[in-house]
């Protein structure tokens, strides 16, 4: 039999697993249905029951497993499960294809890639298994049962697998002769192990299981765990235990929930003012930043020669935000590079280069990735991560987390912000110690992003009508320009992305200046313009650039500072954000980007919070 190429599939696929004293089928399907916002298109579950192993999966919505579980009543009972929502990028999605994969001995549900499936099913084929579907993950499972066949341990035959596979995975396991427990495997591929009371759980993420328990373990790479209703082990490939800090997510359910809003999107926009509120707040002594209990000491900071910050998407636009403002205060030369892109290119770093890697899910491969490399390189690594304990905030020689909460719709809003706001109050503890600007100044600088921001963000908020009233008149377009000088051609980077990310239609964003040079051929009557002025000693520059988008007949939407001159008579719609020291004026800006993006997308009927081919965390190169 010929090997087919694997499913490519992202982490949003979602594992849970239950074992305790409730219906497991349905603490599953609870755990899937909290992970649905990643998108997905078939589910399953597998359960013990009267000794054996039952599996019921479909395609198409957690809704329809859940009927079917009701209907055939065969998981009735069980108190040990595992399930998962497969969200496959090629290849038809099918029954065949969900998980869970196996066969009556090994159940299992997995998460990532396995690069090397093709020559591993090959020897399987040689020792007589056969295959079902086409997925990689069914190849991990009989590798399993292979090893287990051989030895005769739970243990060993999964550090086996682990030994035998090359690429990323987290893996849930059930043995059949081994009821009420769940093994599970992992490397690169988030994966935690929730603690409660007579019960414990196995999921992808630890909203997974916050109606049950905040508390949980990280299992680490090529590690081991056995959970079973009272216990929980975790060991290395050589069977040594290792202990994890029993973590606590500050998370509720609560904030995991739409609450009433239509979107989570608008719902986690609005969760800006505090957001930045509980970030900042703990990084304030005596009215000066202060990064103490992150042990981030001040030598690091003063003698910093320069800073690279590395990221994807949306973070990696926080880090642009961070090089005008660390270069403009501190005069410290600032690289912002894509984590993609940094490890192929020979990265100049020495010891006195600060690293920092952005990330609101603390797991895109690409950016651990350029994290490992950086430390290889001898650089101080610091992470700005949101998920407590996750590879890279574990990883990096230090962490700072942002309190923004869980972020659950695709596209990034309150973590950026977040990220934006944090990266700020750095800078100003930066350009203090290397004496570039004075105490009092320090302070002032700290009291408006501290107390002033949050009043601006939700004022911001407030314009709400305006921002919608300004999208409707500008959805109707295949095509758009982002343009802006300085900061805010960073800031149109990050409009362009999340427009493009959620109402698909296209868009650049351009360096106001460098229209002429080229793209200006672009402009037309079809071509709207959305001019980013929020700068005064640009104000004026920006304006000569609108008068030129306008002279070939494109339509222009202006956001610009309170009272900037005569921006009526500049632009057919202007957005004034609320009066803010002009070096912040990013953050509220940032929040009518988004919102712009969120009404357009809502204008053209899109699927806001799961948007078509997008994961929230990639987890793969
Ligand atoms: C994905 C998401 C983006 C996000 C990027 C980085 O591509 O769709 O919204 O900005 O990953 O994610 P991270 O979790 O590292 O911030």
């Amino acid at each position: 039999m010929s090997a087919r190429p694997p499913q490519r599939i992202k982490t949003m696929c979602g594992i849970t697993g239950y074992v305790g004293t409730k219906s497991a089928s349905e603490v599953v399907i609870h755990g899937l249905k909290t992970l649905e916002y990643r998108g997905y298109d078939s589910a399953g579950v597998a359960a013990f029951v009267n000794g054996r192993i039952g599996v019921v999966k479909a395609v198409g919505k957690v809704a329809n497993v859940e009927k079917r579980i009701a209907e055939l009543g065969t998981l009735n009972g069980a108190t040990c499960g595992i399930g998962h929502t497969r969200w496959a990028t090629h290849g038809a999605p099918s029954d065949k294809n969900s998980h869970p994969h196996g066969t009556d001995k090994v159940r299992i549900v997995h998460n990532g890639i396995i690069e090397n499936y093709a020559p591993l099913r090959e020897m399987l084929v040689s020792k007589g298994f056969t295959f079902e579907s086409e997925t990689d993950t069914e190849v991990a499972a009989k590798l399993i049962e292979y090893h287990y066949d051989n030895c005769k341990n739970h243990e060993d035959a999964l550090i086996s697998a682990m030994r035998d596979i090359i690429g990323s995975y987290a893996i849930a396991v059930m043995f059949s002769d081994c009821p009420e427990t769940i093994f599970a495997i992992r490397k690169d591929n988030p994966l935690i192990i929730g603690v409660g009371k007579n019960e414990n759980f196995v999921a992808s993420d630890i909203t997974a299981v916050l109606e049950y328990t905040n508390t949980y373990y990280q299992l680490g790479d090529f590690e081991l765990a056995i959970v079973t209703r009272d216990s929980v082990k975790m060991m290395d490939m050589k069977k040594n235990a290792v202990e994890h800090p029993l973590l606590t997510a500050t998370w509720s359910v609560e904030a995991a929930s739409r609450g009433g809003y239509d979107h989570f999107m608008i719902k986690e926009i609005n969760e800006e003012p505090e957001a930045v509120r509980k970030t900042l707040h703990p990084r304030i002594r005596n009215l000066l930043p202060n990064f103490e209990e992150e042990n981030l000491s001040d030598e690091r900071l003063k003698n910093a020669k320069s800073v690279t910050f590395v990221a994807c998407g949306t973070a990696m636009h926080a880090g642009l935000v961070g090089k005008t403002a660390i270069e403009q205060l501190c005069r410290v030369p600032v690289k912002v590079e894509i984590a993609s892109e940094f490890r192929y290119n020979n990265p100049i770093l020495t010891e006195d280069d600060l690293v920092v890697v952005i990330s609101q899910s603390g797991e895109t491969a690409d950016s651990l990735a350029a994290l490992r490399l950086a430390k290889e390189k001898g650089a101080y690594t610091l992470g700005i991560v949101n998920v407590i304990g996750s590879t890279i905030a574990r990883e990096a020689d230090n962490v700072i987390y942002t309190w923004a909460g869980p972020e659950i719709s695709v596209a990034s809003t309150k973590a950026y912000t977040v990220q934006i706001s944090l990266i700020y109050l750095l800078t100003i503890k930066m350009a203090y110690l290397k004496g570039k600007i004075s105490e009092s100044e320090a302070k002032e600088y700290t009291r408006i992003l501290y107390e002033d921001m949050p009043e601006i963000i939700k004022a911001t908020i407030a314009r709400e009508d305006e921002i919608h009233e300004a999208a409707k008149s500008f959805c109707a377009y295949s095509n758009l320009f982002f343009i802006g000088r300085g900061i805010d051609y960073h800031l149109a980077m990050e409009g362009s992305l999340k427009l493009k990310e959620i109402s698909y239609i296209h868009s650049e964003a351009y360096a106001a200046g460098e229209l002429k040079h080229g793209t200006i051929s672009l402009i037309t009557p079809e071509m709207p313009v959305i001019a980013l002025a929020t700068q005064e000693d640009l104000y004026e520059k920006m304006i000569s650039n609108i008068r030129e988008v306008k002279a070939r007949g494109a339509r222009v939407m202006l956001i610009a500072r309170e009272g900037a001159k005569d921006a009526a008579n500049e632009a057919e719609k202007v957005i004034f954000l609320p009066r803010c020291d002009q070096f912040f004026n990013a953050i509220p800006l940032a929040t009518v980007l988004q919102m712009l993006a969120y009404f357009i997308a809502k204008e053209l009927g899109r699927e806001i919070d799961q948007p078509r081919n997008l994961a929230k965390s990639v987890t793969v190169e």
